[in-house]
């Protein structure tokens, strides 16, 4: 009988260590055989975001229980798997080199092939965990450190139609949740307040939003939050109207700039499977996917997402990838280093810093 095909996946670019082990079923589906994910939320939670050598030396201590963990949960050994993945990048080097080093030993001594995975192709094909979708499909990835809109023509190929050109979306979501004081993580925390306020109650910036195309910029929204926030104190409620008022704003960029890469979309594909994913940390978030849902049924796009289990960090979208890539020989030698900075297009323009012209 022939045998499925299973990875072990290992992910540490950032403040997660997690390790998972995932099948590939007969008609190209996904069985997660376990996923573990141990967050350093407690580690960082004093100092308002992720402290990279604290996060390193976390990794070390628990790198070896997490994927003996991983590979008991799953009843797997690790000779019976076909491969190892791990992150490569993009992400803190310091942190990277824990899990690559730990997935390349682990592949060296027991004779298997091993693949290097860049933690945005994870994002990108993380839907795929919950169900088969076909390519070329218009992402949207909306994460800690990216803020994106890329054709997925196929594994290992990217095409960028947009970027923030400032703040990623998730970083803006963490600064709000620091100047408004209502705790870290801050995605999560901006998102259970803005239900308690009013959304309509503050004017907020909505930056490049009738130039640039799908390019996207959250650094002036941002410092209104933060201009707002000085001016009401500890007021509760007000505190709430702003987190509402920002997550609204920030679902009207996103509204506005999808429907431009939908067209975007159109003119690369034409208008036959038309499918829109969105995935990364943020698309976790309740109300962005209802009205991301809106906005794709509206112009006639399939919207699917990630599983919200699988938008944040997790190893099962690192060992997903990992079979994707198995399967195209895309293999790494054992002598592949981590990289800080790792673009999936990597022909797209580099749109940050001075001089930027839009
Ligand atoms: N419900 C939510 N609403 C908004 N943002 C959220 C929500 N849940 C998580 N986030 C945000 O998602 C981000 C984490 O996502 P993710 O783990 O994919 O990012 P990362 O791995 O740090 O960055 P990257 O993937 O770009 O390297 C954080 O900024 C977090 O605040
Ligand atoms: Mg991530």
């Amino acid at each position: 009988m022939e045998k499925k095909l299973s990875f072990l996946g290992i992910e540490t670019s950032c403040d997660e260590t997690a390790a998972s082990i995932v099948q590939e079923n007969k008609d190209g589906t996904a069985k997660i055989l376990s996923s573990v994910v141990s967050s350093q939320i407690k580690e960082h939670e004093k100092f308002g975001g992720v402290v990279p050598e604290l996060a390193a030396r976390s990794h070390i201590e628990n790198i070896e229980f997490i994927v003996s963990k991983a590979l008991k949960e799953a009843d797997v050994k690790i000779d019976e798997i076909s491969g190892v993945a791990a992150t490569a990048g993009p992400g803190l080097i310091v942190c990277l080199t824990v899990g690559l080093n730990f997935g390349k030993a682990i592949a060296g001594f027991a004779d298997k092939p091993f693949v290097a995975v860049n933690h945005l192709e994870g994002h990108a094909l993380s839907p795929g965990l919950s169900g088969n979708i076909k390519f070329p499909y218009l992402l949207l990835l909306v994460s800690g450190g990216h803020s994106q809109f890329l054709i997925v023509e196929n594994i290992n190929q990217y095409k960028q139609l947009g970027t923030t050109i400032d703040d990623a979306l998730g970083e803006a979501f963490d600064k709000t949740a620091k100047m408004l004081d209502l705790g870290y993580p801050g995605g999560p925390a901006v998102e259970k307040f803005a239900q308690k306020g009013d959304k309509n109650y503050f004017k907020l910036p909505q930056p490049i939003i009738n130039k640039a195309g799908c390019n996207l910029s959250f650094a002036g929204l941002k410092t209104a939050v933060l201009r707002e926030s000085k001016k009401i104190k500890n007021n509760n409620q007000l505190k709430y109207n702003l987190a509402a008022s920002f997550q609204e704003t920030i679902i009207n960029i996103l509204r506005k700039k999808t429907e431009i890469a939908f067209n975007e979309f159109i003119k690369f594909n034409g208008s036959k499977n038309k499918t829109f994913v969105v995935a990364g940390g943020v698309a976790a978030n309740e109300s962005i996917r209802i009205s991301l849902k809106e906005i794709a049924k509206k112009n006639n796009f399939k919207p699917v997402f990630a599983d919200i289990k699988y938008c944040g960090d997790n190893a099962a979208m690192i060992a997903w990838a990992g079979i994707q890539r198995y399967k195209k020989k895309l293999t790494n030698n054992l002598d592949v280093e981590p990289k800080s900075r790792w673009p999936l297009d990597s022909k797209a323009k580099f749109m940050k810093g001075p001089g930027l012209k839009l």
